[in-house]
């Protein structure tokens, strides 16, 4: 349970409230890479972390990303014209480059030096992993270097991406991708076929797994074990990366990994981006077809602007049949069980009326350590993970071991990285 301030805090990142200000000190993705294709291409509008933004490349390339309104009469840039070098607003002609600084001011006189003064803000925008990252933070503190998550520093034909817009706040998802103890209902089958993995057979015959957690340069690791034959324990290893990353616990060795960012366009809304890697094959075109169809992972069948096609409007398509007979929720797709169930907390969840139990510790860790380094960055005290690109370098994964083999014993063994990659 959190209080009603306390709630406020971890749920609103808007300009100038203390989780915006600490999110802006990290690199985040706002774009799939592929939605400014070519130079010149159409702009695209954004909206991250309250703020209403426009993202072109010109001719060069070069990706820039702007408010989102002329400051002349505050006409919306996502209507400009991408030409040469710049993006024209269409309204009087004023042109401004990557940099938002103004280019071309046709409506004034030709010897007035107005256009000096009136330039856009623009942030720093970098291409990594596929995704096209910005640096919203303050412009007298330089960028840090970029997150090195396994994901991005493998080959292009390693990894399968994706976004998909979640009708909520980006807090109380991130608490989904953390808690593994509800995959034993949330995602489980009512009767296992013979030939179900045995994954799923630990998860449906314990539901109470026992958590235990550890710190790391740039959040924590959760291991959620579960009993696995007589002295056998299934663990499940979730990172949580802060401010608003989870690599997903799943994976046993050699599969495929997985993980998710979550992006605030506002409070009630956020970008899911999803990736999928392997380091030692490339993403087979069959893997990439399931993933893109909903069939595997924990990617979404998505429209053509990223909404999940099984949404909140639609209830997410739920077959009450299928419920009866075949799943605990008769929602097709891991994605749309968790953002259905996620989405139903509230728009913003309201976490002064919950009951949090023995399986809650991630969770509330999650929630002590974000309001944490808000609380030191309204003090001065920056946070050290923003700048440690390599605290970004992790894995998560499944294993099962003995019972009575510690935590600490069964991550450094299963997470192990290899040291030089990319
Ligand atoms: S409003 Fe953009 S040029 Fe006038
Ligand atoms: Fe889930």
């Amino acid at each position: 349970m959190l209080s009603a301030h306390d709630n406020e805090l971890l749920t609103r990142t808007g300009p100038g409230t203390p989780m915006g200000v600490l999110f802006r000190r990290f690199w985040t993705p706002v774009l799939l890479a592929s939605e400014l294709p070519a130079p010149d291409c159409p702009p695209v509008r954004i909206t991250v972390l309250g703020e209403e933004l426009v993202a072109f490349r010109d001719t060069a390339g070069q990706v820039g990303l702007v408010e989102g309104r002329c400051p002349h009469r505050r006409a919306e840039l996502f209507w400009g014209r991408n030409e040469e070098h710049g993006l024209r607003c269409v309204y009087h002609g004023w042109k401004f480059d990557v940099r938002g600084a103004c280019v071309d001011m046709p409506s004034e006189p030709p010897e007035s030096q107005f256009r000096e003064k009136v330039g856009l803000t623009a942030y720093p925008v970098r291409e990594w992993g596929g995704y096209l990252w910005a640096y919203l933070g303050p412009p007298d503190l330089p960028p840090p270097e970029l997150p090195r998550f396994e994901w991005a520093l493998v080959p292009e034909r390693h990894r399968h991406i994706s976004k998909k817009l979640q009708e909520c706040n980006w807090a109380q998802s991130v608490e989904g991708a953390i808690d593994t103890a509800h995959f034993s209902f949330l995602h489980m089958l009512v009767d296992l076929p013979e030939d179900a993995p045995a994954a799923l057979r630990y998860m449906k015959e314990d539901g109470a797994p026992r958590f235990t957690l550890a710190p790391t340069e740039a959040g924590f690791v959760v291991g959620g074990a579960r009993r696995a034959g007589a002295d056998g324990a299934y663990w499940r290893i979730t990172q949580f990366l802060a401010p608003n990353h989870s690599l997903a616990p799943g994976a046993e060795r050699g599969q495929n990994m997985s993980g998710q960012t979550w992006v605030p366009i506002d409070d009630e809304s956020c970008w899911v981006y999803t990736y999928t890697w392997n380091p030692d094959r490339p993403i087979t075109e069959a893997e990439r077809e399931a993933m893109r169809s909903g069939r595997a992972s924990i990617h979404s069948v998505v429209d053509d602007q990223y909404r999940p096609v099984r949404n909140r409007a639609n209830d997410y398509l739920i077959d009450r049949e299928a419920q009866r007979a075949a799943s605990f929720t008769g929602i097709a797709g891991i994605s749309e069980q968790d953002a259905c169930i996620q989405d139903s907390q509230g728009r913003i969840y309201d976490r002064t009326k919950e009951h949090l139990g023995t399986t809650d510790v991630a969770i509330i860790e999650f929630r002590r350590m974000m309001l944490r380094m808000a609380r030191e960055l309204l003090e001065g005290r920056e946070p050290a993970a923003a700048r440690n690109g390599e605290a970004y370098r992790v894995r998560s994964g499944a294993e099962v071991a003995p019972r009575a083999t510690p935590f600490a014993e069964v991550a450094a063994d299963r997470l192990a990285m290899p040291l030089e990659r990319g």
